[in-house]
């Protein structure tokens, strides 16, 4: 094929295209097709004026650098959802993808750019219509949960056994229902930012000798024992008493839930420099090692045939992640399978005082 015919493919290709020289300062723009005009509104010699450093805002030109070194390592060859400033001031989201194309003294950047801004308002769109009706749910739901409780109070001395067992499936699975939808509101609040951490002063020991009685209960009715190791001194904790309340109930939940009758968790709690750390270690049935990476994605689970009684929806997880790095911390997990699991996360002695 002849030049020009390679220069026709280029300006008419459906998706904005630049090529950009990474040895000049900003990543001077050196081409850009006919819809890379067309999406940043300005001209081609405006554009060849500039760098790629002035198309994308600050936040993501470390974002932008490491695309281009994952590259030449072959590693990352495409970062999604960047904002993309254009001329008229709007801002438009792109995935980018990029080619390196080295050339004696050159080191070219090519990069393929689509535009996903429809695409993200269109998922807003669904997640706020989503969001709306669990919100809506709700309300109703507890109402329903709280009719049937108090037929079940009313009436438990005077009804059948039938009946009985009607009014408390009723309660049973409306407070399944309820507890679904406050974790999926909890997790729309937290993934939007809309949550303050209202960090204290906390002192482990009374506060985990609190939590651990709500447990207890769950725990010896599995016959799994439960208990704390603190150090001697132990450090005061500043996070947010009712989330990180949420994140050990879901982690001991899960410890109790996941492990059989006989077994034992226990909770340690060691400072180390600038963070304290927890770990909740169990003799559970463990984490195959290929789940263990994706284990704190929303709705992950993996259930055996044998597990299939074990209830939940696979948020916990996912919410206790998001809490803790919005207080600055960290989880993960270390697991070997059918000998039991860890999940330690670290609190930082400082945290972060607004949302994340
Ligand atoms: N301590 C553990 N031992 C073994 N597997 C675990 C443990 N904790 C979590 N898992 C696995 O990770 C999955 C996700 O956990 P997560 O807490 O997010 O969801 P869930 O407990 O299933 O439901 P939910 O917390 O929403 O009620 C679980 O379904 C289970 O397969
Ligand atoms: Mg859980």
């Amino acid at each position: 094929m002849r030049f020009e015919e390679y220069r026709q493919i280029f300006e008419t290709a459906p998706d904005p295209i630049f090529i950009a020289d990474s040895m000049q300062p900003k990543g001077c723009l050196i081409d850009v097709n006919q819809k890379m005009r067309a999406l940043t509104g300005y001209t081609k010699e405006e554009l060849l004026e500039m760098g790629l450093a002035d198309l994308f805002p600050k936040e993501s030109h470390d974002t932008i650098r490491k695309v281009f070194k994952g590259q030449v390592r072959g590693e990352i060859k495409e970062a999604q959802d960047l904002p993309i400033c254009k001329k008229n001031g709007e801002i438009v989201y792109v995935n980018v993808s990029v080619n390196i194309i080295e050339r004696d003294e050159e080191r070219l950047v090519f990069g393929i750019l689509r535009d996903v801004t429809e695409k993200r308002q269109l998922e807003e769109l669904r997640s706020d219509f989503l969001h709306m009706v669990i919100h809506d749910t709700r309300g109703p739901l507890c109402t329903i949960q709280l009719a049937a409780d108090t037929l079940w109070h009313q009436l438990k001395e005077i009804v059948g056994s039938e009946h009985k067992k009607i009014l408390e499936m009723m309660n049973k699975n409306a407070q399944v229902l309820i507890d679904l939808t406050n974790d999926l509101l909890d997790l729309s609040k937290i993934e939007a930012g809309m949550f303050k951490l209202d960090i204290k002063k906390i002192k482990p020991k009374e506060y985990l000798d609190e939590i651990l009685e709500e447990m207890l209960l769950l725990a010896e009715h599995k016959n799994i024992s439960l208990d704390i190791s603190l150090p001697e001194k132990p450090p005061l904790i500043k996070a947010d008493p009712l989330k990180l309340h949420q994140i050990f109930n879901n982690l001991i939940g899960n410890a109790i839930k996941f492990t059989p009758a006989g077994g034992g968790i226990r909770i340690t709690v060691t400072p180390k420099k600038g963070f304290v750390q927890f770990e909740v270690q169990d003799t559970g049935c463990g984490i195959p090692r290929k789940e263990q990476k994706t284990i704190f994605n929303k709705y992950h689970q993996f259930l055996t045939k044998k597990d299939k009684a074990i209830k939940g929806t696979g948020l916990g997880l996912a919410i206790s992640k998001l809490l803790i790095e919005a207080h600055g911390g960290k989880i993960w997990v270390k697991s070997v399978p059918g000998k039991g699991s860890s999940f330690i996360f670290t609190l930082p002695k400082e945290p972060a005082l607004t949302n994340s």
